[in-house]
């Protein structure tokens, strides 16, 4: 691999000062809050966290709010994120700086990285914005700059490739550690952009940049094809009675670990096989309806679901049924209740 050439670290860090987009945590030094907007940012665009970081700050402010919650509640501010093992963690985390470090955020890399949810980048990204520790932070964004950077074709899906890039940056990274990391997240999603067309006229690394030089930015970075998605059929059911609807809660392994969902079944059920399937979970269909069909792409899975609406009588033989799923009150379930997004198509039904 080509050296990473030392002017861009000038060239980056007077590019953020001038470019950056003004974020929420980018107004604070506090690495609680640095930590929690890392872990949202993995999976999710800026956007969209936004309002949740403002929410989940409100309700969790430190790491002894966070490691008290109720894991209903924290559930219920992560609803419609996604991952919900990013909250998982972040709770387990919380608990073990509680229990371990006597409340005190860790300050170092060595450390961060050692709690349940921290890798490579979100320690990086942690000790070097809220402690200015000299460390990489290599995430999506910043695997694409460095490699249309150097012109590399190496393949950025492999591990090998990140520890590379990971070692060529740690001898540039100065004093404004956490500046630079950042300055190259953000370079990589607001200029160096995927697919398509990069904004290389905007960009201040242009004139050091090989691919752009090459005109290869098109085909770098290079990325070898992750294995297709398993393509799962499910029927999802909304079993209500008039003032209650059915929830189940999902094993504690497993896609959804532990989370709350609709009554669901593997394959696409006919009317017969519908009904069926309603009276061995112990209840008494009256009338039911077919909804839109939907989808929903998680990380190895696909989901691929048909749906029915169930009205069914108030009388709900608990003892008869499988005992997974449990009627709650519509009220509350809207209250205090987080159904997982992938049933989102559905919920609005609630
Ligand atoms: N993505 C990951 N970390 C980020 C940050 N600190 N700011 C903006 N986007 C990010």
């Amino acid at each position: 691999m080509k050296k990473i050439p030392s002017e861009i670290v000038p060239l980056l860090l007077d590019w953020y000062k001038k470019s950056k987009r003004d974020l929420p945590w980018r107004k604070t030094s506090d690495p609680y809050c640095i930590w929690l907007s890392e872990i949202m940012l993995q999976q999710t665009r800026v956007e969209a966290v936004k309002p949740y970081y403002k929410r989940f700050l409100e309700a969790c402010p430190n790491v002894d709010a966070l490691a008290k919650i109720p894991e209903e509640g924290l559930f219920k501010l992560w609803e419609g994120l996604g991952y919900y093992s990013r909250a998982r963690n972040l709770q387990k985390a919380a608990k073990i700086i509680q229990s371990e470090y006597g409340g005190v955020f860790p300050n170092e890399y060595e450390t961060l990285r050692r709690l349940p949810g921290i890798g490579d980048y979100t320690a990086g990204a942690v000790s070097s914005i809220a402690f200015g520790e000299r460390v990489p932070a290599v995430d999506g964004n910043v695997l694409r700059v460095v490699a249309r950077l150097t012109g590399t074709d190496a393949d950025i899906a492999l591990p090998e490739t990140k520890k590379a890039f990971r070692k060529e940056l740690l001898p540039l990274i100065p004093k404004e550690a956490g500046d630079f990391n950042q300055s190259l997240i953000e370079l990589g999603a607001t200029v160096c952009l995927p697919n398509g067309e990069p904004n290389c006229n905007a960009c201040p690394l242009a004139p050091l940049c090989r691919a752009y030089q090459e005109e290869k930015t098109g085909e770098i970075p290079k990325r070898s094809k992750k294995k297709p998605r398993r393509i799962e059929e499910r029927t999802v059911l909304i079993i209500e009675d008039g003032e209650r609807t059915a929830l189940g809660k999902r094993p504690d392994k497993g896609l959804l670990a532990g989370l709350f969902e609709l009554p669901n079944a593997e394959g696409h059920l006919n009317e017969n096989e519908l009904l069926a399937f309603v009276r061995s979970l112990g209840f008494e269909p009256l009338q039911w309806k077919r909804l839109d069909d939907a989808k929903h792409i998680f990380t190895h899975v696909e989901w691929r679901m048909i749906a029915y609406s169930v009205r069914v009588s108030p009388e709900f033989d608990e003892a008869h049924g499988d005992g997974r799923y449990f009627l709650v009150d519509n009220e509350i379930l809207h209250r205090d209740y987080a159904i997982p997004s992938a049933f989102s198509a559905y919920t609005k039904y609630l």
